[in-house]
């Protein structure tokens, strides 16, 4: 298991809804169950040596739900990461963060702001965790800095503008000093991004599995990474001899 360990693998852990829905339990139970199996596979991911886990907890989509769900999600935030420091500190777990922060009920951007600022010194794997997250208004907001740090006259603005490369959009993105991710695992069995690291993973290897996110255990991240180690990333390249 230990060779060729992606170094960072992004998971958008869907069908909590779906896995409460065929219980016969609201879907806010799935939820809860859901953070369950976050923690577990927070520790399993820890414990492969993977350097960097991207949780997709929350889409700048997820609003459109109801309310009440909504506002049970971002309970289960605060209480994951008020609860986890303890788990964080025995395992060296540091927080990060991407998305849009400013978007988050106060009390949410305190609680993700804290967690970062306590486990800032730890040096293990590193939790990005997805909350009012979308691909397309992380792109938005990295272009806006680039223009708000090229605040120059108006020639050389546009001519700061004609140059913008691929590396300036990168770099302005939310955590530039993380790797693009290896591999991107969803659950549930939907083929589909859902607006997820849409930049970053333009090379990442995907890996779709039927399970429900509240079912999933240690062995079904390493059959992920079991699948991953037997692909080859050509980068647009050709096989080499
Ligand atoms: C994923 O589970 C969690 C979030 C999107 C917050 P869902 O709530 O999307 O579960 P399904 O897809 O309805 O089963
Ligand atoms: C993606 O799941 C977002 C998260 C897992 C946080 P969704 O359930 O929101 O995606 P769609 O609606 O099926 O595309
Ligand atoms: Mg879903």
């Amino acid at each position: 298991m230990d060779k060729d360990i992606p170094a960072h693998v992004g998971i958008i852990m869907d069908g909590n809804g779906r896995w409460a829905q065929k219980r016969g339990l609201v879907r806010t139970q799935g939820h809860l169950e859901g953070l369950k199996t976050a923690k577990k596979i927070v520790k399993a991911a820890s414990d492969l040596g993977i350097r960097y886990l991207t949780l997709y907890a929350f889409s700048t989509e997820n609003w459109k739900r109801a309310a009440e769900e909504v506002g049970f999600i971002m309970g289960l935030v605060k209480q994951y990461l008020r609860a986890e420091f303890d788990f964080s500190k025995k395992n060296k777990i540091r927080t990060r963060y991407t998305g849009d922060l400013s978007g988050l009920p106060q009390d949410i951007q305190k609680e993700i702001n804290d967690s970062i600022t306590d486990t800032s010194s730890f040096e293990g794997m590193q939790v990005v965790l997805a909350i009012n997250y979308g691909g397309r208004d992380e792109i938005v907001r990295a272009v806006r800095r680039f223009a708000s740090h090229n605040n120059k006259n108006g020639a050389e603005y546009s001519e700061a503008l004609n140059k913008i490369s691929e590396e300036d959009i990168g770099g302005y993105l939310d955590n530039p000093d993380i790797p693009d991710p290896d591999l991107i695992i969803r659950s549930a069995g939907e083929y589909r991004t859902s607006n997820f690291l849409l930049w970053e993973g333009a090379y990442s290897e995907l890996y779709i599995s039927d399970k429900l996110w509240p079912d999933w255990e240690k062995s079904d991240l390493e059959s992920a990474i079991t699948d991953y180690q037997k692909r080859e990333r050509r980068y647009g390249g050709v096989k080499s001899a």
